[in-house]
């Protein structure tokens, strides 16, 4: 993780279907507002396509060491979770309520938050991804359960 003065800085891997697209869109707007640098993996329009293809780009951006965490967009934010959590050393959480974005970071260890396009709206997209990417994994006895989760072949 890279730092600057005011606080940990990540590189933040983005995928989307068609359908998590224009939600894709706004939170670039957001992370460009805040400082944060983003590398998007596609889908780069509304046209209809298939979410394992990003969810799996943005796995392997995470797992290769390119990306700090992913943040994933389809429709519901459950396929493109799905897809991404069957790349071995992957977490993906898909959420669409504060508490749990930030408790997957902070008891699950998950790099990726998915959300969907047509279940949240614009606001409350922001606050999931501002507290996924600000909370930090708390480790001790949840480091065990982390690794138990990565240990189920
Ligand atoms: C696409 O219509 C939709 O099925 C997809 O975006 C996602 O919601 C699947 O989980």
């Amino acid at each position: 993780m890279r730092q600057n003065e005011e606080r940990d800085v990540y590189m933040i891997a983005l995928g989307s279907d068609h359908a998590g697209y224009r939600l894709k869109q706004e939170i670039i707007k957001y992370l460009d507002s805040h400082g944060f640098d983003w590398k998007d993996y596609g889908t780069f329009s509304e046209e209809s396509c298939d979410y394992p293809v990003y969810a799996q780009a943005v796995a392997r951006a995470i797992l290769d060491g390119d990306c700090d965490r992913g943040l994933l967009f389809c429709g519901t934010g459950v396929g493109i979770a799905m897809a991404a959590n069957k790349v071995p050393g992957i977490r993906a959480a898909s959420c669409s309520d504060v508490f749990s974005a930030e408790m997957c970071r902070r008891h699950n260890n998950a790099q990726i938050l998915a959300l969907g396009g047509r279940v949240v709206g614009t606001g409350l997209a922001e606050k999931l991804v501002e507290v996924f990417l600000a909370a930090e994994f708390e480790g001790g006895r949840h480091a065990r359960r982390v690794e138990m989760i990565d240990g189920i072949k």
